[in-house]
This record gives structure tokens, C-alpha cells and sequence, in this order.
């Protein structure tokens, strides 16, 4: 450790830390665009310049280390000229339309630009225009004017996902941003980019122009796309969400997520939601109330499951369901039935991705669950015949065409989604996404996370302990 002071305030930091780094751990303001915790100093924005008590001239605190003694200005008339000037440097050729750019509210060169300056532009020719709205690659839209040539995404293909699609050409006021001839940014990572670029140059195809993000609320929660369970902020507005962000976890993603996770969020807005519970009468679905879904399910149940044999109650736990669903699920059959049968289900994809970073093979959030529920419970291979079955998530299609086979006498579906086809159940009863409940999920690391509830269910769905418990009641 190492004593220095910044702005006259005594600090003990470690040897080796930028004065930068040290400054912010110290909730020291210091701007700055280039630099980023997981990326190489590149020091080209100059937006950090400080001053050094003895140096002869300004230095950029993302590079400088801290060393016995040092006595850093980051606050006095002097330093905030400099960094006033650089950036007007910067906001030269910017065309400062932050009301028509998708990345007002949330752009740390619009927040500079009203923190340290609030000049009017003093060029009085022409600004340099640039290539607008250019995809890049499927993900990622460039806006070429508002690039502040920071580097940032172009170190991130270099030094985490190692692609090297992108790089900058020309000088000056003419640089620009470019994928290699013949190349495209569609690493799995590139929204990436997006998060980390600092101003409204990248933007997410998928997310621009949807939402002033002003308007939306943010629920910190776990991506459900795998089993890594990256920590995400969830964002949405109205029940919709729009779209999910890394949250920091250093010992899960870093600061980082997958494009294909990133975009899985599209469940739980889908038309395939199911709002409201339904029954098969005649062959085909009707939307009924909670009232008749229920006593229709409890007529089959409660008199079955206590009179006959023991393979008549089967629960069919998911590692797409948190623990708590799952749980309720094995209490519930465990109270009703004298030798419930319990049978697990789990997402299966052909060919799915995976890498040794953080994408997974598995695309279930909590296989690790089941593997510790298989500790209490033994899991059956089979459906039995003629059971009372009660579906968690979904079935797989083999499962989907035993289960027919098995000629159950009721199949309940507790489902968020309908997924087709769904013609092996008799009722569904509809459950919320984890967006609109909390609950746990474990990942393959056996790190117990937590989602939290961003928003009240979407249409008449509860959560599937309350809905079982009120079964369980009344039978
Ligand atoms: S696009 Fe964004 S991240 Fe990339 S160099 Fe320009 S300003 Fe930096
Ligand atoms: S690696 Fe897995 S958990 Fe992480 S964002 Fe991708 S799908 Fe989601
Ligand atoms: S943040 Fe230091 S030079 Fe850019």
C-alpha cells in the first residue's frame, strides 16, 4: 500500500493502482471515455488529464500509478480548463443531436458535456459528416458522426472475444470505425460492444428506438438462457421488458453476456403467453376463470390420489422452473399422494452453442437444482400409465409422445408459456416468467442467485405454489 493524496484527501491505496482507479474506488470524480476496467489502457480521449504536484505537465490519470507520496489535482479551476478544452475537442465534429440519439439518459458524454462545459459549438464551417444507421452485423447499428474514436469495442474484439473484426482508418477528425474488408461484427458477444461504447455511436439493432430509456425500470435478476446464469439488469416498462444488461458479478460474467442470452428475453413478452387458465372441453382449449380450472383439476385429484395405487400422482420437475416452483411442486405430490412419482424435464437443443467462456451447452438455469432434489427424491424414467400428471414449464418432445402413450387420465400444465403442440394436456393453469415472481436459481458453479420480481403477473397468472396450495386445500 501507498500513500498519496488526490484533491487534498489522504488516501491508502495499492501499489499499482492507476490514479484513475484509485480516484473512482474513492468516489472521486474524474471523467474519462477510453478507459474500461477489463480492457488495455489505450489513453487517447485525454478526458482524464490531472494534474501531479512537482510534474511539469497535465498527465492522463488512467495510465499514471500511484506512488509514495503523489499529490494529485483533479478539481482546481486549472484542471477542469483542461478538461473542459478537451472536450470541446471532442464535441467538435459530434453532432450533438442527443434528442433524436438513442442513447440519451444513459450517455456519459451528454452527462460531461452538461457536467464540465455547456458551450455552444464555436466551428464555424461544416462538421465532418459520417456514415449513418451502418449495420455492422446482425446485432449492432453504427452511427459513425458520434463516434469518439475511444476504442473501446475495437479492444474488446481484440482482447475478450479475440475476433478482431473491428478497427479504425483514416486520421484526425476523418477516423473512422469499419469491420475488416470481408469482415462482420457477429462474435457471440457483440452486443457487448454496445454496452461499453460510450456514446450513441453502437447501438442494438434489436433494442433502438423502442423505448426512450428514460421510461424504463430496472430489476436486477439472472439470465435464464443457460446454465452460467449471467447477472443481469432486467429492464422493462408496463409488463414489457425490453431488454437485458450485464450486471457485475466478477465470479460469474464479469461484466459481460452472450448475444443469445442477451435476446431471450423475448419469451416473456410473447403472444404465446398464456393469460388466463384453460381447459379442454370437446377436444379443444377454452379460457375458463381460476374458479372452474381449479375445481376441474380437483374432481380427478383429490378422490384418485388418496384411493389408488401409488404410481397415480406423477410430478414432472423442470431446470427451466427456480427452486421454489419445483419445490412447491414436489410438497404439493408429496401431501396428496402416498408414492408420488417424480420425473425430471429440461430444455434440449440441437447442436447448442457453447464456448469455454461463458455460454454453456445446457440451456437450462437450474439443472443444478435437480441434481440436489434427486438427493430427496428418486427420479422415475417413465411415465406410468393411467396417472394424474402434472407438468412443470414444458415436456420434451420424446417425453410430449410417451406421455400420450401412457394414456394419463389428467394432465395439468403449469405453464408460462404455450408451447405447441399442446394437445397431451387438459389443463393449463398459467404461472408468471421469472420476471414477475422472485426465486432462485442455481448455476454450474452450485452458486445459489436470485431473481427478482420486476413487475406484477401478466394477466390471471400466479405463481404455482399459491395455485397448488389452494388445490391441496381444498381437496
Ligand atoms: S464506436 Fe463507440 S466504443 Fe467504438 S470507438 Fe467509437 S465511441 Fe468508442
Ligand atoms: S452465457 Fe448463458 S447465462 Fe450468460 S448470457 Fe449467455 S445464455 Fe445467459
Ligand atoms: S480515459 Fe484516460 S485517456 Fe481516455
Amino acid at each position: 500500500m501507498v500513500k498519496i493524496k488526490i484533491d487534498n484527501q489522504e488516501l491508502e491505496v495499492a501499489e499499482g493502482t492507476t490514479v484513475l482507479q484509485a480516484a473512482l474506488d474513492n468516489k472521486i470524480d474524474v471523467p474519462y471515455f477510453c478507459w474500461h476496467s477489463k480492457l488495455s489502457i489505450a489513453g487517447n480521449c485525454r478526458m482524464c488529464l490531472v494534474n501531479l504536484k512537482g510534474s511539469p505537465k497535465p498527465v492522463i490519470s488512467c495510465r499514471e500509478r500511484v506512488r509514495e507520496g503523489l499529490e494529485v489535482d483533479t478539481k482546481s479551476p486549472e484542471v477542469k480548463k483542461m478538461q473542459q478544452g478537451v472536450l470541446e475537442f471532442i464535441l467538435l465534429n459530434h453532432p450533438l443531436d442527443c434528442p433524436i440519439c438513442d442513447q440519451s439518459g444513459e450517455c456519459p458524454l451528454q452527462d460531461n458535456y452538461f457536467k464540465f462545459s455547456k458551450f455552444p459549438s464555436r466551428i464555424e464551417d461544416q462538421k465532418i459528416h459520417k456514415p449513418k444507421a451502418v449495420p455492422l452485423g446482425p446485432l449492432v447499428t453504427l452511427d459513425d458522426e458520434r463516434c469518439i474514436v475511444c476504442t473501446r469495442c475495437v479492444r474488446f474484439c481484440d482482447e475478450v472475444t479475440g475476433t478482431h473484426e473491428l478497427c479504425v482508418t483514416e486520421r484526425g477528425g476523418h477516423s473512422t470505425l469499419r469491420t475488416y474488408p470481408g469482415a462482420e461484427l457477429k462474435n457471440p458477444y457483440s452486443l457487448c460492444t454496445v454496452d461499453i461504447c460510450p456514446v450513441g455511436a453502437l447501438t442494438s439493432t434489436d433494442f433502438r428506438f423502442k423505448k426512450r430509456v428514460w421510461f424504463l425500470k430496472s430489476a436486477d435478476s439472472i439470465c435464464t438462457g443457460c446454465a452460467t446464469g449471467c447477472n443481469i439488469k432486467m429492464d422493462w416498462d408496463d409488463q414489457i421488458v425490453y431488454r437485458y444488461r450485464p450486471r457485475e458479478n466478477e465470479a460469474v460474467n464479469q461484466c459481460w453476456m452472450c448475444d443469445e442470452g442477451r435476446l431471450t428475453y423475448k419469451f416473456i413478452n410473447d403472444k404465446n403467453r398464456v393469460l388466463e387458465p384453460l381447459v379442454k372441453k370437446h377436444g379443444e382449449f377454452q379460457r375458463v376463470g381460476w374458479d372452474e380450472a381449479l375445481a376441474f383439476t380437483r374432481k380427478r385429484i383429490p378422490r384418485e390420489a388418496h384411493e389408488v395405487s401409488a404410481s397415480s400422482c406423477v410430478g414432472v420437475v423442470s431446470a427451466q422452473a427456480s427452486c421454489e416452483e419445483n419445490t412447491a411442486l414436489v410438497k404439493f405430490l408429496q401431501q396428496v399422494s402416498k408414492e408420488p412419482v417424480f420425473l425430471t424435464t429440461k430444455k434440449e437443443i440441437a447442436n447448442p452453442s457453447h464456448d469455454d467462456f461463458l455460454i454453456d451447452a445446457d440451456k437450462n438455469p437450474n439443472s443444478a437444482f435437480l441434481k440436489v432434489l434427486g438427493k430427496e427424491i428418486s427420479y422415475a424414467r417413465h411415465f406410468p400409465k393411467e396417472a394424474v400428471v402434472f407438468v412443470l414449464d414444458n415436456l420434451t418432445e420424446a417425453q410430449k409422445k410417451e406421455l400420450v402413450d401412457a394414456r394419463p387420465k389428467l394432465v395439468v400444465w403449469l405453464a408460462s408459456n404455450l408451447w405447441e403442440p399442446s394437445h397431451w394436456a387438459d389443463v393449463v393453469l398459467p404461472k408468471p416468467t421469472f420476471a414477475e415472481q422472485d426465486g432462485t436459481f442455481i448455476n454450474r458453479q452450485n452458486r445459489e442467485q436470485k431473481t427478482n420480481k420486476a413487475f406484477a403477473p401478466r394477466g390471471l397468472a400466479r405463481p404455482v405454489g399459491e395455485v397448488l396450495r389452494e388445490i391441496r386445500l381444498q381437496t
